[in-house]
């Protein structure tokens, strides 16, 4: 089984997934990176040079491949889960973890530091517009607002026990 942890940007996808990793014996994968690999750029180069249909649809090979094995805790951006693609590859297969944070929460979390392309100031719209999709593409949703280490706890018990054996 492979866990699928989807949200806005800035939502703690990285953060909580690498502590669930950890605390569940499972390998951490996160699509930025692997894409960011495969293209051998960082993400805000590749949609500055090359434009974000080339992300997306590396985004998407990325995905395809990971929902293959099992065992790992996949972290996606924030944009993957809400094209239906993507989250039809998952769907069924993964078990897939929305964490829900609110704007306001997120706006401190995420510097303006140009690494992330689509933070531009008019994420309310953003936000609004994708939230629905999260939800649509979960079989859970975690609320993410307090610590990473209180987000993961949540995850794991809304999960189930039996279903993580
Ligand atoms: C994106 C979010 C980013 C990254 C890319 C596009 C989005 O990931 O995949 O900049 O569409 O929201 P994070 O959610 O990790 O910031």
């Amino acid at each position: 089984m492979n866990i699928v942890l989807c949200g806005f940007m800035g939502c703690g996808k990285s953060t909580v997934g690498k502590i669930l990793a950890r605390r569940l014996g499972m390998s951490f994968a996160d699509t930025d990176s692997l894409v960011e690999a495969r293209l051998g750029k960082p993400v805000s180069k590749i949609f500055a040079e090359d434009g974000e249909a080339v992300f997306r649809d590396a985004e998407h090979e990325v995905c395809a491949e990971l929902c293959r094995g099992d065992g790992k805790v996949i972290a996606t951006g924030g944009g993957a889960l809400t094209f239906e693609r993507n989250a039809e590859l998952f769907r069924g297969k993964c078990t897939v973890v929305f964490i829900d944070v609110p704007l306001r929460i997120i706006r401190s979390r995420v510097a303006c530091d140009g690494s992330r392309p689509l933070w531009d100031g008019n994420t309310q719209e953003l936000f609004d517009r994708r939230r629905p999709k999260y939800i649509a593409a979960s079989e859970f949703t975690v609320d993410g607002s307090g610590g990473s280490d209180e987000v993961a706890e949540e995850v794991i018990n809304l999960i189930g026990k039996e279903k993580l054996k």
